[in-house]
């Protein structure tokens, strides 16, 4: 196949792409899905080329998604557990990159819980760069398989509603999600407590704290993981009273329009942010999105790797 444009080296965030490179994106990611549904899910795009995964946060969908999509690629690719390595014995961020790079690998896929990581191994390192989330900054591969997700079942991104809903302040799927969707042309409406809606992003978004308020006539709802582990102090007073004022209920869903789409990047806390019900309910396109993760990352290997000229 001929790769659309995608014109960087590196891929650290959506804030930085124009809208025809994340179209490229998903154009590929459309383009390459169909090696997932073949008997035998091998290309040769990426003979020769090796990806080191280094994730120093824990991850289930990103992890397994890039390496599978590294597989199906043919890249020689190995993951690097954090706790398993020594940066257990007190290694640096830039030291471990560098004696990774000595072993001569094309990209570095990189998961780290300091905003802005991503960018800082960009400066310092040789190979290709993928941010797998950073911090509370940008979480990029997500924001690109949601927007596959929605573009599959509503055949557009421009002029849809989305409502993003729950903990803004430490979500960098949410920042992604907005940088993406605005420069798609969707229309975005944020909720969240107001102690976890982060100062000045009204400007990018309107705002609101009533759930009801964001969901009324959405195309699609984004919920958004409450993210204890991130926390210094209380956001609000219990779980449940969380979920009574901001959980995403049967109830609330009916609000949106009839086909609304329901999407959580997970993993879920369910019955915090989401209700079961609505979770696994006929609007939930939860599994779709991990399903779309790896074509997603299959594109972004793929643009980045120079499959082109392999293929
Ligand atoms: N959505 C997401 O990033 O999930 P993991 O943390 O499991 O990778």
């Amino acid at each position: 196949m001929t790769a659309p444009a995608y014109p960087h080296r590196h891929l650290l965030g959506i804030e930085p792409l124009e809208a025809s490179h994340i179209q490229a994106v998903l154009d590929t990611a459309e383009a390459l899905r169909e090696v997932l549904d073949r008997p035998i899910k091998k290309v040769p795009a990426l003979r020769g080329k090796t990806v080191v995964n280094l994730f120093y946060e824990a991850s289930t969908r990103t992890r397994a998604s890039f390496e599978i999509a590294e597989k199906v690629l043919s890249a020689d690719s190995l993951s690097i557990a954090t706790s398993t390595s020594s940066v257990q014995k007190g290694e640096t961020l830039l030291d471990t990159a560098k004696n990774l790079e000595a072993m001569n690998p094309d990209m570095i896929v990189l998961r780290h819980s300091a905003s802005g990581a991503a960018h800082f191994l960009a400066r310092h390192c040789r190979s290709a760069i993928v941010n797998a989330g950073d911090g509370a900054h940008e979480h990029p591969t997500q924001a690109l398989l949601d927007a596959l997700t929605l573009r599959q079942r509503k055949g557009r991104l421009e002029g849809l509603r989305v409502a993003i809903v729950g903990d803004v302040l430490h979500s960098r799927v949410a920042r992604s999600n907005l940088w993406l969707l605005t420069k798609m042309g969707a229309k975005v409406t944020l909720c969240a407590p107001p102690t976890l809606m982060p100062p000045g992003i009204e400007t990018l978004a309107p705002t609101t704290s009533r759930i009801e308020e964001a969901v009324e006539g959405a195309d699609a709802i984004m919920m958004l993981r409450i993210q204890q582990e991130r926390m210094t102090g209380g956001y609000f007073p219990t779980l449940r009273e969380y979920h009574a004022r901001f959980g995403l209920t049967e109830e609330r869903v009916r609000l949106a329009k009839k086909d609304v789409l329901i999407l959580h990047p997970g993993p879920m806390n369910r019955g915090v942010e989401i209700a079961s019900e609505v979770a696994d309910g006929p609007y939930s396109v939860i599994l779709d999105q991990v399903t779309n993760g790896v074509a997603v990352r299959m594109a972004v290997l793929y643009l980045l790797l120079g499959g082109a000229e392999a293929a």
